[in-house]
């Protein structure tokens, strides 16, 4: 006999290019009519809008909250989704699990209440948090790795980060032109709280002189003797990437406000006019800072994010169907594959120093193998 079952898909955290492309085909293949065939389970998939929060904020007894907050997904509305950056069911940072303002309890009610199955949360590692709690208390669950930050465990690759690359080397490629007219050094800050992937990435690929990540705090003097090392070469400029969570020596990160979120982060940004201010006073030299913010999560999705996209949606149905719940889709020495959501929790993949850093020239590494 055939079963009948929903699927629930959210998106989660900070948005980026790619998390359409895995809605579109996560409900491609739970409903492909040639794949239903063969199953003995069909199913009937719903977008939840807002993430978390609409599934807090929806009253299912109420059929306008429920238009509100529950897009169906068919084959036809999902088409062309998959060009598109963004969400097109919307994002919130909602952690129903904050012990300061739990909503757990009705978060649960309301998903037994809506008659939803199966959840596919796609997210970092906040969202996906929430996704293991509610796995934990016998609500199945799948995560989808997403951040341009790429600092998920579990993972080599987390959506989104292959377009924020791109993205870099594009405006570093732009900021060129006109530090090189003007002799000037350009210090560009990138996203990227506590992990440096975006910045190294980043600044590798653009070939930048400089490249100052969290995970090695940086000394003001040393990054003043390389810029003075140049000095007297036929070089008119210099690029310098600077992740937003990097430290000077001794110090915290550089606040942007005082702003917290409901999974107790802050809010970062300043390193870069930090960084360029100094290098003026320290040394004379004319520097601009830059900071690129959201414009590295905006626009559409590189090949490579949309071509993840679609595997990581393929492989959540299929795990769906093998009952493979409390996992996330993973892609492991090149293969998809997933990992048990419990590995992935409360950890981050920080760049390790000692095999991807050169410390004394605070750039990527110079030997490889
Ligand atoms: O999602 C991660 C991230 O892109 C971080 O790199 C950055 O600090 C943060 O999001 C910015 O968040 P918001 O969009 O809430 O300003």
């Amino acid at each position: 006999m055939m079963t009948k079952m929903k699927i629930a898909v959210l998106t989660g955290g900070g948005d980026c290019p790619g998390l359409n492309g895995t809605i579109k085909w996560v409900t491609k293949t739970a409903l492909d009519p040639k794949i239903v065939e063969k199953r003995s389970t069909s199913f009937d998939v719903v977008g939840i809008k807002e993430g978390w929060q609409g599934l807090i904020d929806i009253d299912p007894a109420d059929p306008k909250s429920c238009e509100r907050f529950i897009k169906p997904l068919d084959e036809e509305i999902v088409r062309t989704w998959d060009r598109y950056g963004g969400t097109n069911l919307g994002t919130s940072r909602t952690n129903p699990f904050n012990p300061k303002n739990d909503r757990s309890k009705k978060l649960i009610q309301n998903i037994k209440k809506l008659g939803i199955d199966i959840i596919v949360a796609i997210g970092g590692e906040d969202t996906l948090g929430v996704a293991y709690k509610l796995y934990k208390i016998g609500i199945k669950t799948v995560g989808i790795p997403k951040t341009i930050d790429n600092d998920l465990t579990g993972t080599e690759y987390s959506l989104g980060f292959d377009t924020a690359i791109n993205i870099i080397m594009e405006e570093i490629d732009r900021l060129r032109t006109t530090a090189g007219s003007h002799s000037r050094i350009f210090v560009v800050e990138t996203m990227g709280r506590h992990a440096g992937w975006l910045a190294l990435y980043g600044g590798e690929s653009s070939g930048a002189y400089i490249i100052l990540i969290p995970e090695h705090p940086f000394d003001m003097d040393k990054i003043c003797e390389l810029l003075q090392e140049r000095k007297g070469r036929e070089i008119h400029y210099s690029i310098i990437v600077v992740s937003e969570g990097a430290k000077h020596i001794g110090h915290q990160e550089i606040l942007k406000n005082n702003k917290i979120d409901d999974f107790g982060h802050v809010n970062l940004g300043g390193v870069a006019t930090f960084v360029s201010n100094e290098i003026e006073k320290r040394t004379g030299f004319e520097s601009r800072s830059i900071v690129l913010s959201h414009l590295q999560r905006g626009g559409t999705p590189s090949a490579r994010d949309r071509l993840l996209a679609r595997w990581f949606g393929i492989a959540a149905v299929d795990m769906i169907m093998n009952e493979d719940f409390g996992r996330m889709v993973s892609l492991s020495r090149g293969e998809i594959t997933s990992v048990p959501l419990k590995e992935i929790v409360n950890k981050l993949k920080l760049v390790e120093v000692s095999k991807y850093y050169d410390t004394e020239r605070y750039n990527g590494r110079r030997t490889i193998l």
